[in-house]
């Protein structure tokens, strides 16, 4: 048990009830996408109204838990029908449903990787969205200076030859290989954030101390980069086998990055 890291297991739509109002910093989630992933407790086939209904109250009560200058990224994907197989753009059903609950949108930031399936009757799918929303869109925090990334040639270091550059909305992370989860004893977990990605976002998004939230933590890797980062964090999963595997990671994975 780590005091700085808190981890519930329960319904978000329940859970987030307990939290203080104004406390926390950064919500960092990826909801499930109603694909009928096997998560184990949560069956993922509710219907889109249910989804949708899920997905406006967590953002109505994450609105009320956020500190004014709080940010809320949701990392959604274009997922294909079950019946019909049309692609259905969750970022853009998502979008409505947050200006209805109230928040901003500040970027709709492109997450580029690699290593996915290849359909034969559509072109193969290789991003996924994180939409980035603010309480207020004149008041959010935005440490641009601590994610700057490298110049690709040397000649594009402009005037500083230490100089770096301003991500862009395009991001590339790998996603987390199957490999990767064996090695960390994660096999059965089927959608892992990278890392690497989520300490971008933590570290853009908020200082040493505050609180990040995972509404939808299954595996936990919020908490992982919020310990890394100096930042404390609160897991919410409604699947009880998460709590072990979150906590042995936020031990075994620590990483200090400050
Ligand atoms: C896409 S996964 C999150 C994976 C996570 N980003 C990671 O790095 O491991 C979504 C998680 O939401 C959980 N979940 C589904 N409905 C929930 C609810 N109503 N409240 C809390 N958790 C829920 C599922 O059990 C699943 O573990």
């Amino acid at each position: 048990m780590n005091k700085n890291h808190q981890i519930i297991i329960g319904d978000a739509k329940e859970k987030l009830k307990d939290i203080k109002p104004n406390y926390i910093t950064t919500i960092i989630t990826s909801p499930p996408y109603n694909i009928e992933k096997n998560y184990g407790k949560y069956k993922d086939n509710i219907s889109r109204s249910e989804w949708e209904e899920l997905i406006f109250e967590v953002f109505n009560l994450s609105k009320k838990v956020l500190k004014r200058n709080g940010s809320f990224f949701l990392n959604v994907s274009p997922v294909p029908d079950k019946k019909t197989k049309e692609i259905i753009p969750l970022d853009a059903i998502s979008y409505f449903l947050a200006k209805e609950a109230g928040f901003f949108l500040r970027n709709s930031i492109i997450w580029n990787f690699n290593n996915m399936q290849n359909p034969t009757k559509r072109l193969s799918g290789r991003w996924e969205s994180i939409l980035w929303f603010v309480k207020d869109i004149d008041n959010y925090i935005f440490n641009l200076n601590d994610i700057k990334i490298p110049y690709l040639t040397k000649n594009d270091r402009r005037l500083d030859p230490n100089g770096k550059r301003n991500p862009t909305d395009v991001w590339y992370f790998d996603r987390v290989n199957n490999m990767t989860k064996k090695k960390l004893g994660l096999s059965d977990v089927p959608t892992m954030f990278p890392t690497p990605m989520i300490e971008r976002i933590v570290k853009m998004s908020s200082n040493k101390g505050d609180v990040i939230l995972d509404p939808f933590a299954g595996s936990g890797t919020v908490a992982v980069a919020s310990n890394n980062l100096g930042r404390k964090s609160i897991s919410i999963e409604i699947d009880n086998r998460y709590e072990d595997i979150i906590s042995k990671r936020i031990k075994n994975e620590f990483e200090s990055k400050i």
